[in-house]
């Protein structure tokens, strides 16, 4: 594991078509002061610049076993009850075009519910916000285990005994995907939990997390009522706007990590199912 970066530079600079322009220019154009930078150690190596092609973008890793559930940020990415999707979420406040000694540095303006999220507890219910139960109080033991990953439906949302999450867009009925993460104008018609659905599993299961492929688990007509059978006892966590096109269903290892955001009801997350 540890060679693992030393392996990847040597590839990197075995591939063909990579063009390593080296000397000249030693130092970027950009790097006007790089001696001064970081505390007087000149940087005039690390300014070498490398042509490299395009990295690759990846779904699977380690031969299909690791399976990345999570949208990548876009600006068309839809937002909830937005025609205008996520938009400028990404903006490189210094760069060496502009001025930077040493590099580049962006900033990122997100909702805490952009693409794929959690949910905390504080999300619905005041007496939970103001308690604290906020993204950082989630417990990463249910964030983290076994999942089941189920197809439902189409054409109906969730009402009863039948599901236990909600998948809307799996891999096997492809023809029936509707890729709704993929329009840019927020879609109402999605499937979702209606309440009843929310409560029964609540009532009958003991599951701790439930994880849907569009913005919210709840239903639009029932999107709060959903939200607070869920979050009542704070003993489910809510994972939205997951992308499950590249797995079909079946028992897997769910990774869930949301950022540690104290204070906040809501966070971005990286989820990846393990087969
Ligand atoms: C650099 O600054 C110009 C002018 O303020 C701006 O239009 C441009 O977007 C900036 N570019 C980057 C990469 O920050
Ligand atoms: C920063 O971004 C600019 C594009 O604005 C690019 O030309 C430059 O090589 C980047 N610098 C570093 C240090 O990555
Ligand atoms: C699910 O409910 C929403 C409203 O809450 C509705 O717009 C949508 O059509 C329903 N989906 C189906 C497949 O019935």
């Amino acid at each position: 594991m540890e060679l693992a970066p030393l392996l990847l530079l040597t590839q990197l600079l075995l591939l063909p078509g990579v063009a390593v322009v080296l000397g000249e220019p030693a130092v970027h154009p950009g790097y006007t002061h790089a001696e001064e930078a970081c505390g007087g150690v000149a940087w005039a190596e690390a300014a070498t610049v490398l042509v490299v092609p395009a990295p690759e973008r990846r779904e699977e890793f380690d031969g299909g076993q690791i399976v990345d559930i999570s949208h990548y940020y876009r600006e068309d990415m839809p937002g909830w009850e937005s025609s205008e999707g996520t938009g400028e979420f990404l903006q490189l406040t210094w760069s060496m075009r502009n001025g930077s000694d040493i590099a580049n540095f962006s900033e990122l303006r997100l909702t805490a519910h952009s693409g794929t999220h959690v949910d905390a507890p504080g999300h619905v219910f005041e007496h939970y916000y103001d308690a604290g139960f906020d993204i950082d109080t989630l417990d990463l033991a249910a964030l983290n285990g076994p999942a089941l990953l189920v197809d439902v439906p189409r054409d109906k949302n969730i009402t009863g005994p039948k599901f236990v999450s909600i998948v809307e867009c799996v891999k096997t009925p492809y023809f029936l995907c509707r890729k709704l993460m993929w329009k840019k104008e927020f879609d109402t018609s999605y499937v979702g939990f209606m309440k009843d659905g929310a409560q029964w599993l609540v009532d009958n299961t003991d599951i701790k997390l439930v994880g849907v492929d569009y913005l919210s688990v709840g239903a639009f007509d029932e999107c709060i009522p959903a939200h607070l059978v869920f979050l009542e006892k704070r003993e489910v966590i809510l994972v939205e706007a997951l992308n499950l096109e590249h797995v079909s269903p079946g028992i897997y290892t769910l990774h869930c990590l949301p950022l540690r955001l104290r204070g906040a009801e809501g966070s971005p997350a990286r989820c990846i199912l393990i087969k």
